[in-house]
């Protein structure tokens, strides 16, 4: 007898759509498992959660990507056949690259870019104009990855490029106009930053060594060729796109300021610590990537359940971040918990798990924590402002989510002298 639930034989897809961050733990919950079978996208998928899976899940002799990706993702979020698509040497080759761009001297350019890009930028605000935002955050953001990366960028074309950047996230739960504004602006995006790329490897634009443009530029693969052009430009993009998804995060902990004053209170002045652990329960507590999928890579048996070789899994990464079995009050908002928390690879997974310098977790998770600490303290410690009446509720049902205001706020007071 096969031990493990199965959802109804029909197809979920549609499920998956309604219920979002939650339809994988909905089940585990109905059925009292972290491991039960269901059926989207016209096949099988085996669904874990937890950090027994997440260790399972990461493990490259088990699982590999090549084929776990919707191409409709691909043609929207990531690139196709980037750096999330591949296994094995080729894959360790090129996440080399990233790991060379994301040292901690890089989180910490990108935190003082993105302090010096807040405070100008707020400079320009009129105190009887209110601003969302969410969308300064994908405008400021925009700017800074650009900046850092040494992608040059004209002021009239930040709103656009932004856009873009937004779109493509914005698409991965997408049917329909969403997944089609992304998928235009994944065009577009490529189209400008491979010209970037090409203009830079013919010598019309120069880009200083070890600056990320020039590392992308001149990366070479395992058997010594420069990527093309697309490719690099693609790769280039999973380095600036996720800077200006940090925005919804940003949203995300304005909000958790707001509902707990006392947090307001303790990051005036607040310690790196109090910036830290503040952060971190905003990952933990707030959606952002729902699940993620990986391929069976051989045969295998794992608490009785037979893991076919092919059968598409999916870690429920939400639901592992909010898993009772690991997480005290999981649906309370408490950054203490960070405070005596000690670090593990395979429980508080926002952003994926395992060691990022041997699998695929993200790369760029320093960087999201710098550039969310020095926007917290620009938000607390720069600048008073009121937040008027509006709807900062967020949908569990839409992926990716956000506030639904994009975060409101009015009667902006600087705090520090001008530049
Ligand atoms: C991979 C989330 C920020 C670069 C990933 C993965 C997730 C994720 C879920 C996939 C993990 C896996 O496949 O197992 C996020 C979230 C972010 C964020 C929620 C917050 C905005 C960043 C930043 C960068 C970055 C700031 C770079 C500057 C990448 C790259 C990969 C990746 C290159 C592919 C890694 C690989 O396949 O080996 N991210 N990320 N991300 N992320 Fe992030």
């Amino acid at each position: 007898n096969d031990p493990i639930p199965k959802d109804s034989p029909l197809d979920h897809t549609m499920n998956l759509m309604r219920e979002g961050y939650e339809f994988l733990s909905h089940r585990m919950e109905r059925f009292q498992t972290d491991l039960f079978e269901t059926r989207v996208m016209g096949q099988k998928v085996l669904c874990i959660r937890g950090a027994e899976a997440v260790k399972l899940f990461y493990d490259p002799e088990r699982f590999k990507r090549h084929r776990a990706t919707p191409k409709r993702i691909q043609k929207s979020l990531f690139g196709e056949n980037a750096i999330q698509t591949m296994d094995d040497k080729a894959h360790l080759h090129r996440k080399q690259l990233f790991l060379s761009m994301m040292k901690p001297e890089d989180e910490q350019e990108l935190a003082r870019l993105t302090h010096e890009t807040w405070r100008r930028v707020a400079e320009g605000w009129k105190k009887s104009r209110p601003i969302v935002l969410f969308d300064e955050a994908k405008r400021v953001l925009c700017q800074v990855a650009c900046e850092w990366a040494e992608v040059p960028l004209k002021s009239t074309e930040i709103d656009r490029r932004a856009e873009d950047f937004h779109a493509m996230v914005d698409a991965f739960g997408a049917v329909g106009p969403r997944h089609w504004r992304g998928r235009k602006g994944r065009r577009r995006t490529e189209r400008w930053i491979q010209s970037i790329i090409h203009q830079v490897r013919t010598g019309s634009l120069q880009a200083r060594e070890g600056s990320p443009l020039y590392k992308v530029s001149y990366h070479r693969e395992l058997n010594g060729k420069l990527l093309d052009e697309r490719m690099a430009a693609i790769e280039l993009i999973n380095v600036l796109r996720p800077i200006v998804a940090i925005a919804t995060f940003i949203s995300f902990a304005a909000i958790a300021l707001q509902e707990h004053p006392e947090w307001q209170e303790r990051l005036k002045n607040g310690s790196n610590e109090e910036f830290h652990m503040f952060v971190q329960e905003v990952r933990r507590y707030y959606p952002f990537a729902p699940l993620i999928g990986a391929k069976v890579r051989k045969s295998f048996t794992w608490k009785g359940v037979r893991f076919k070789k092919g059968r598409l899994v999916f870690l429920d990464m939400y639901g592992t971040n909010h898993d009772p079995k690991l997480w005290d009050e999981p649906d309370a908002f408490r950054p203490e918990r960070f405070q005596e928390r000690k670090d593990s690879l395979y429980d508080f997974i926002p952003q994926g798990g395992g060691d990022p310098t041997k699998g695929h977790r993200c790369p760029g998770e320093g960087i999201t924590v710098e550039v969310m600490k020095t926007t917290m303290d620009f938000l607390v410690n720069d600048i008073d402002y009121d937040v008027p009446d509006q709807d900062i509720s967020y949908s569990l049902s839409r992926m990716p989510t956000r506030p639904e205001s994009g975060y409101i706020m009015a009667n902006i007071e600087r705090k520090y002298e001008h530049a």
